[in-house]
């Protein structure tokens, strides 16, 4: 298979009642882990990667090494833009091959977010690739953007409705109550707000900060709708805990193909487990 767009595997999810899940993938283990999994249990899979994280790794390395995993592994596989705000730079990436984009506008006011996500939308529409953005504004901290609860909004239904129809995007980020990052205190899911937006929004709805949000509520947002899951945080704990584990242990390791493979061994359990709870498994 070839790096695809998310339209296809994100209809499919909200035609069947399942998500797929978007892990935030950093480096080469990272992506390997992901996709290795995410094939094991058949699962679609979308690989996402925050502005810092594609500076870091190289946007051309990062669309080379996915089509490389597109080509050994075949099962649908996304490479996805998170969180980017730059007009200019989403169009860079998309003639570098990303075929999903998350434009966002959130901290703009309602009009002017509208404007700036329409833009995207035209460009990537033309390139096949998909457009997603968030209406509502989530709390946390994702990559280098920082949103103080006070600044925290939840998506309103009837704006939402709305935003859809005019920007032309392919599927929504909700705020419902999840942050970025770790969730500090008992996490709280607005369902209702939830349900009222499925029933106006026909395109597929994404959660963001999936992360320490105990499965039986991530698993109620999917019934009530929610197509793609982000999972960042989760990954990176367990990750660099194992590494960590393994200096301790070893304090005098230096080569990384053996450190680096607790840390992997340790992602790969966590990937398997929010495949189960997103229920892609056996949907490639
Ligand atoms: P977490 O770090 O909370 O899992 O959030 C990930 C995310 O939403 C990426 O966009």
């Amino acid at each position: 298979m070839s790096i695809i767009s998310t339209r296809e595997m994100l209809n499919k999810a909200q035609r069947e009642g399942y998500a797929v899940p978007a892990f935030n993938i950093h480096n080469l283990e990272t992506l390997e882990v992901v996709v290795e999994t995410a094939a094991e249990l058949k699962s679609p899979v979308i690989l996402a990667g925050t502005p810092s994280t594609i500076k870091y790794a190289g946007g051309e390395y990062i669309v080379a090494m996915a089509n490389v995993a597109a080509k050994q592994h075949d099962i649908p596989i996304a490479i996805h833009l998170d969180h980017y705000e730059d007009v200019e730079e989403i169009k860079h990436y998309v003639d570098l091959g990303f075929k999903s984009v998350m434009i966002d506008a959130s901290h703009s006011p309602f009009e002017e977010n509208i404007e700036i996500v329409k833009t995207v939308v035209e460009y990537a529409h033309k390139y096949d690739a998909t457009v997603e953005a968030e209406l509502g504004r989530l709390g946390g901290q994702e990559d280098d953007l920082i949103v103080d609860e006070k600044d925290t909004k939840f998506t309103n239904p009837k704006q939402a409705k709305e935003y859809v129809e005019r920007t032309g995007i392919d599927s929504l980020a909700v705020a419902i109550g999840t942050a970025h990052g770790l969730y500090h205190g008992e996490a709280k899911l607005d369902f209702d707000r939830l349900k009222e937006i499925r029933d106006v929004v026909d395109v597929p709805l994404v959660l963001h900060g999936a992360s320490n949000i105990p499965d039986e509520l991530v698993k109620k947002a999917i019934s009530l709708g929610i197509c793609k899951v982000n999972v960042a945080t989760d990954l990176k704990i367990p990750f660099s805990d194992a590494v960590k584990k393994y200096f301790i242990e070893n304090p005098e390791a230096n080569d990384p193909r053996k450190y680096m493979e607790p840390g992997k061994e340790a992602m790969r359990r966590v990937v398997a487990e929010k495949i189960m709870v997103c229920g892609s498994n056996g949907r490639a």
